[in-house]
């Protein structure tokens, strides 16, 4: 835990500061780009090689592990990257830090499954009545899975959503025509290496 005080720049851990910036991120990166998040990002590989690859846009990524955001912290500062922060957050309060329309995509790779226990999940209506706040028009929730049921349960509650829409999906991403730009996660390279599993893939659009 210690060691997150060591990555200021990339990890910001309190509370009340962070709400402080809530409607302000473009303040705290110094610049007008769009703002995209991760929800539960793990040890930040996914993040990091997206603000690594798109300079131009703007990363924040939630994880409730301190080792893991430590991790991520440790990659954005080898790269030197000056768009990316990691928060010790849960997806489920993004409302106290983020003001209406500021984020421009959300990305949620390998959540808990919560297999029995669906309502813990962190992919809901719920969710979905607090992107109606914070996400841009047009903007897109992308979502990987190993998880069938995960992926057929956000299919179906899409289709029950006035203000969003399923714009792609496919139960197999490595063979899909998204594999190329597909950037992979921890879990996921855990997922093809020891398991081969097919990868679930849903890009869901607001209104
Ligand atoms: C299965 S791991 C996947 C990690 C990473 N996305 C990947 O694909 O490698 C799920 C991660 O989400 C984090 N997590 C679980 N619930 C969360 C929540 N409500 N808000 C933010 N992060 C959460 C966990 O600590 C864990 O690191």
């Amino acid at each position: 835990m210690c060691e997150m005080l060591d990555y200021p720049e990339y990890l910001m851990y309190d509370n009340e500061k962070v709400n402080e910036f809530r409607g302000k991120w473009n303040k705290f990166f110094k610049n007008e780009n769009d703002i995209y998040l991760e929800i539960g990002c793990g040890s930040g590989n996914f993040t990091v090689q997206n603000a690594q690859k798109f300079p131009d846009r703007n990363y924040i990524a939630l994880e409730l592990r301190f080792k893991r955001l430590v991790l991520g912290a440790k990659k954005a500062t080898k790269r030197n990257l000056k768009n990316i922060l990691f928060l010790r957050k849960r997806g489920e309060t993004i409302l106290e830090f983020f003001g209406e329309k500021e984020i421009s995509g959300v990305y949620i790779n390998f959540p808990d499954p919560w297999e029995g226990e669906e309502k813990k999940r962190v992919i809901s209506e719920d969710l979905f009545k607090k992107l109606d706040v914070v996400l841009k028009s047009k903007g897109k929730l992308f979502f990987k899975t190993d998880y069938e049921q995960y992926y057929r349960d956000v299919l179906k509650l899409v289709e029950n959503l006035e203000n969003y829409e399923v714009i792609f999906h496919t139960d197999d991403l490595h063979n899909s025509e998204k594999a190329q730009q597909n950037i992979k996660t921890e879990f996921e390279q855990m997922f093809l290496s020891k398991h081969n599993m097919n990868i679930k893939y849903i890009e869901i659009q607001r209104n």
